[in-house]
């Protein structure tokens, strides 16, 4: 018996790192998994899980391609979708000073799938989502977003990494009241460094042993996702939740809900 028996779950990005936790960890709690990813070895993870007695289906598709996700998400559907987990992300080093060629070659590298690739997801899981009456949204985002601890930290040369993970505060805000009254909870995991082929390769060689003796791993990482998701329907909404090498690895408290603001029709 599993925390997730019955449910059904889509993981973007699982071909490696996060996404490979993500998908294994969902699957282990008895969930079915649906994994995408552009690199073909998502089918080999799918693979894996089947061959430890799991329930997955692997497509290769790309998050920042609209047919792409309407067919997968499709697919997914038959089974009425619970879980979607926007992973799929990309990460580089955006100097202020590209050329126009360079800079906006980046730009549609990195918001296409970083955050368009998250509007497609979730706009055409949502109707699933609400028919759940359980669903959860998962944003992989990362400290960058949460300033008091980003101060200092926030790499200065990755400017449109960081604004279209930023971009994802505004779709975890708008989307949790929005998807309130259906029991959708929009929530985002925002970590510090998790050792994947991502942080790796952000190194010229092998890292060095102390720092990655440091890191986060992506099964602590995807047991914080397990938890979250685990609070049922009555539990947060709307939360950047952090994670940071040094401090265990769990869910914080639920915060307050901030003071509502007047004067704007909510509905
Ligand atoms: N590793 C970290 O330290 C860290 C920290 C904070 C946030 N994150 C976030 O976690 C997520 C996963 O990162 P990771 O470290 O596992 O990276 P990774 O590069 O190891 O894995 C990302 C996966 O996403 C896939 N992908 C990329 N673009 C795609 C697209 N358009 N469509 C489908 N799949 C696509 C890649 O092929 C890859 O398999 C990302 O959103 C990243 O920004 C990672």
């Amino acid at each position: 018996m599993g925390t997730l028996d019955g449910q059904t779950a889509i993981v973007t990005g699982a071909a490696q790192g996060l996404g490979k936790a993500f998908a294994e960890c969902i699957s282990a709690e008895g969930a079915k998994v649906y994994i995408c990813d552009i690199k073909a070895e998502v089918n080999d993870v799918a693979e894996g899980i089947r061959d430890n007695g799991g329930q997955a289906e692997a497509f290769v598709a790309d998050v920042s391609n609209r047919s792409d996700v309407e067919n997968f998400v499709a697919a997914a559907a038959k089974d009425g979708i619970d879980i979607l987990v926007n992973n799929a992300g990309k990460w580089k080093h955006t100097p202020v000073t590209s050329d126009w060629e360079q800079t906006l070659a980046d730009y549609d590298e990195i918001i296409n799938t970083n955050f368009k690739g998250v509007m497609y997801m979730s706009r055409a899981a949502i109707p699933h989502l609400i028919q759940s009456d359980k669903g959860n949204i998962v944003h992989i985002s990362t400290y960058y977003v949460l300033p008091p601890k980003s101060n200092g930290t926030n790499p200065p040369l990755t400017d449109l990494y960081s604004a279209s993970k930023w971009g994802l505060n505004g779709f975890t805000a708008a989307w949790s009241k929005t998807l309130e009254p259906h029991n959708v909870r929009v929530n985002a995991l925002c970590m510090g460094a998790t050792d994947t082929p991502m942080l790796r390769g952000l190194y010229e060689g092998d890292p060095p042993a102390d720092a990655v003796d440091s890191w986060m791993t992506p099964e602590q990482i995807a047991g914080l996702l397990i938890d979250l998701v685990n609070e049922g329907p009555d539990g947060r909404t709307g939360e950047n939740i952090g994670a940071w090498v040094g401090v265990p690895v769990e869910l914080p408290p639920e915060q307050e809900p901030h003071h509502k603001i007047t004067g704007i029709p909510v509905e």
